[in-house]
């Protein structure tokens, strides 16, 4: 996989308002500020297309992404963010629930949690419904700059554990800010598109 370009496409605010295209996605879901934005970032080396903060919550849509007019890249809003309304919190996991489920381009998904601590009950039920939907996916565990090797082979067994996985599915740790786990991640996004 080499992405030459990619760009900001459109956001989606009601499922309706998906677009009509031909290429397939891939979508990138993970609790509020894990790291989607700065995981998409880095794999199209552009600092600034996905819009990043230190205010969980920021990504309240589904943002698409062109890249090389072969596929789109589909950042979904962050769930598990306690500090917004109830309304709020139910439009977007409708969102995110109906585009997973009827999504006719939906090839995979790129499921992040963050490396350093005991996967969420809300990651728990992401990767249950993956699990359970046959849709492929990647768990791409991030911000593993932040612990020592000693502590991500203590991770791995832990996140295995807690997310039911197994030898065959595919994991990688991931760091926005040394590139770590990048290769893993094009090389997953490879398999898809030759599905
Ligand atoms: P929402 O859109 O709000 O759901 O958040 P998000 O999941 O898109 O997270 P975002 O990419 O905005 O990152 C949240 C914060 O974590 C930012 O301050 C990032 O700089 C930081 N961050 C993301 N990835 C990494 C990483 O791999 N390593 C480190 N050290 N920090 C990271
Ligand atoms: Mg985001």
């Amino acid at each position: 996989m080499q992405i030459t370009n990619a760009e900001f496409y459109k956001s989606v605010y009601k499922y309706e308002d998906c677009p009509r295209l031909q290429q397939p996605e891939v979508a990138f879901s993970g609790r509020s500020n894990v790291g989607k934005s700065s995981l998409i970032n880095r794999l199209t080396r552009q600092k600034k297309l996905a819009r990043t903060s230190n205010t969980p919550g920021r990504t309240q849509c589904l943002n698409y992404f062109n890249v090389d007019d072969k596929f789109y890249l589909v950042d979904l809003p962050g769930y598990g963010f306690a500090n917004v309304p109830q309304k709020v919190k139910d439009d977007w996991a409708e969102l995110i629930d109906t585009y997973l489920n009827y999504r006719e381009n939906l090839i995979g998904v790129v499921q992040i949690i963050d490396s350093r601590h005991k996967p969420t009950k809300d990651d728990k039920m992401m990767v249950e419904w993956l699990q359970a939907s046959g849709l492929s996916y990647l768990i791409a565990a991030t911000k593993v700059d932040k612990i020592s090797n000693n502590k991500k082979a203590k991770q791995k067994k832990l996140i295995y554990k807690e997310l039911n996985l197994i030898e065959e599915d595919n994991f990688t740790f991931f760091s926005a800010q040394t590139g770590e786990g990048s290769r893993e991640v094009y090389e997953y996004l490879d398999f898809l598109l030759q599905l």
